[in-house]
């Protein structure tokens, strides 16, 4: 009977899995395991003079101030929510109708999708092309003929790690009638950005995350930056105490910690690249270039790879065998032991016995 009840567009919906097991390396989710002793202790500190009994900041002006300074905008260029998440489901709801559509490249985070089904809004798929680089030419020519309200480029891509180049983002947004975000996720492991676009395009938003670079995913912070006007629109539809007390504090020693969280991040983007140079001399891995604290990799017998992972406690992205990423795996880069780890797994898994330059 209930079900009779659901919304059409809710029905076919699969609720959002996670792995939840134990593990001794945890590289499924892109998340920055590099930094967790350090912000335990300074938060820990912190939260002393926090006052749980109230209700939190509902603007978040703290945060909105020194991230302002931080990208050179005003506070009321931007919005934090609970998780970038919230924000690109905010933007859905302010923008996506029954009957309107959105435009992605494809494979990509699968959130701009799920929260356009939520809304009832169609999802315009563009494939990405060789070796999941970008097809400029391809999501052009689709989104003039579809006339898609809001444009979805993320950059660099999950999960592949590629990015756009910044004359074609800029034409992408020259050329849109539409709002068109840039999801800079990822953007510590990559260092361009263009939120300096912001200022001059009044249908572009810029997402950012604490989750990924900043090591914060647990306190699920995000962010959106916008012109005035298009920020108005979205504080319209913004919850109210969205972000409670604790993620703001934990956003704001995070902030005011960012030059070690800095350091961290380019020994990470180091790492990266010495892990993908190894990994690509294992025979049977093909390795995509990644821009991202992550290593997309097509592997033979993923599958089983990703079970013989599994069965030492070790938790990687597999993709199944199905669509364009088929038997790839995603691999978080971790600390340096957790990398050494999956390293010699994979070895194992497949059979390899190269030696490997360290
Ligand atoms: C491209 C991209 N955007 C947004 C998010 C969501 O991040 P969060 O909700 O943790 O801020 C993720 C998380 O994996 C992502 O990969």
């Amino acid at each position: 009977m209930i079900n009779n009840l659901v919304k059409e567009n809710i029905k076919s919906l699969v609720p959002y899995e996670v792995k939840e097991c134990e593990t001794v390396a945890k590289l499924d989710a892109n998340e920055n395991n590099n930094v967790d002793y350090l912000l335990n202790q300074k938060i820990a500190k912190a939260l002393m003079g926090l006052k749980v009994n109230q209700y939190p900041d509902n603007d978040c002006c703290e945060l909105r101030r020194i991230l302002g300074k931080q990208v050179r905008l005003s506070p009321q260029q931007l919005m934090i929510g609970c998780g970038s998440d919230q924000i690109i489901a905010l933007i859905l709801q302010a923008f996506i109708g029954e009957g309107d559509k959105i435009l992605v490249h494809t494979p990509t985070f699968g959130m701009y999708k799920i929260s356009t089904q939520i809304v009832g809004g169609t999802t315009i798929e563009v494939p990405l092309g060789e070796d999941f680089a970008f097809d400029y030419y391809n999501f052009v020519k689709v989104m003039r003929k579809e006339e898609p309200k809001v444009v979805f480029l993320t950059n660099p891509n999950n999960p592949t790690g590629g990015v756009i180049p910044r004359e074609q983002i800029i034409k992408i947004i020259e050329y849109s009638n539409g709002i068109v975000v840039i999801d800079e996720a990822y953007v510590e492991f990559y260092g361009e950005t263009t939120m300096d676009l912001v200022n001059y395009y009044p249908n572009l938003i810029v997402l950012r995350t604490l989750s990924k670079g900043y090591g914060l995913a647990g306190a699920r912070v995000g962010y959106a930056a916008a012109s005035k006007e298009l920020m108005g629109i979205l504080y319209k539809v913004k919850p109210p105490y969205n972000v409670s007390n604790l993620s703001q504090l934990a956003a704001k020693v995070c902030l005011e910690n960012k030059d070690v969280l800095d350091r961290v991040i380019q020994e990470i983007v180091a790492e990266r690249d010495n892990i993908a140079l190894q990994l690509s001399e294992i025979p049977d891995i093909k390795v995509y270039k990644s821009h991202g604290n992550f290593l997309l990799c097509r592997i033979g017998k993923a599958k089983e790879v990703y079970q013989y992972l599994a069965e030492h406690k070790v938790l990687v992205r597999y993709f199944g065998e199905e669509g364009p990423l088929k038997g790839c795996i995603r691999i978080t880069i971790g600390t340096k032991e957790e990398n050494q780890l999956v390293i010699k797994l994979l070895m194992e898994a497949l059979g390899a016995t190269k030696e490997i330059a360290v």
